[in-house]
């Protein structure tokens, strides 16, 4: 398969590449579209990757949607798309693995160890594969997308990493494949988390101070009973937490179980 993809990626001019895990959504498409937009060409690849998800985490049961998502992919103008199984990915003998230190720690890389070592992974192999002249990601995972840049960077991997809004539901909610998981009033209380970013947000045109900041968000996840896995502010470059907001570019980033669902959000503050 690798060596089709090499073949197949020889008779393309510009491209674009979209990795993603499937079980597609608007958020995705978006990301497709525009790499249309920019390229010409977009290609797409859909792979659950086993080594970015920890031994009790969501593997075995991320929601998959395969025939669903390629007339998704087609609607949206992708080319080509990529699925391989695990083991053409990571063959008997796999040993090669991708870190990128300081913008992988803390916030999911604290919750979720080998989280982005598994990211960093994958993501380095499908653009070694298809060196694309663009890759898309959403804003949405806001830590993966700077570790993506960084690894790109530092690896002079010559793509360019491009991140996109988060595409959100009518009533603010995050558009995530593992919004599925979500039971009944379940998704009702999700929106704690939006709804929290979104008063920070609002407040920090006169609150600078991060810990009350902070203290925003953490008051809705409770009115929506929703268990904090981490709120932080954090310099938007460097993810490193900052005590008062000082006129550098800022994020807002929550994470949270709605139930048994572990969802994230984060904003521009
Ligand atoms: O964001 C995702 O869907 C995944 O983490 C990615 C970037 C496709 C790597 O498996």
């Amino acid at each position: 398969m690798p060596a089709e993809v090499r073949a197949w990626r020889k008779a393309q001019g510009s491209l674009a590449l979209v990795p993603t895990m499937g079980f597609l959504h608007e958020g995705h498409l978006e990301l497709m579209r525009e790499g249309v937009r920019r390229a010409g060409t977009c290609a797409a690849t859909i792979f659950v990757n086993p080594t970015q998800f920890g031994p009790n985490e969501d593997l075995s049961r991320y929601p998959r949607d395969f025939e669903g998502d390629l007339k998704k992919c087609a609607s949206a103008g992708v080319s080509a798309v990529y699925a391989p199984e695990p083991s053409v990915v990571y063959p008997p003998g796999y040993q090669s693995y991708v870190t990128v230190d300081e913008v992988s720690q803390g916030l999911d890389g604290a919750s979720r160890p080998g989280h982005f070592r598994g990211v960093a992974t994958v993501v380095t192999k499908l653009l070694a594969l298809f060196r694309p002249e663009v890759a898309l990601f959403g804003e949405k995972d806001f830590q993966q997308l700077q570790v993506i840049k960084a690894l790109a960077k530092d690896l002079e991997l010559g793509v360019e990493i491009v991140g996109r809004a988060t595409v959100r539901e009518a009533d603010g909610l995050a558009m995530s494949s593992r919004n599925k998981y979500l039971q009944g009033a379940e998704r009702q209380r999700a929106l704690s988390l939006s709804l929290g970013l979104r008063r920070a947000q609002a407040a920090a045109a006169h609150e600078k101070d991060c810990e009350k900041l902070k203290g925003l968000i953490r008051a809705e996840l409770v009115k929506g009973d929703a268990r904090e896995d981490y709120v932080a502010i954090v310099d938007a470059q460097t993810l490193k937490p900052l005590p008062k907001l000082d006129g550098r570019p800022a994020r807002a980033l929550v994470a949270a179980f709605v139930g048994t669902t572990r969802l994230i959000d984060n904003v521009e503050i």
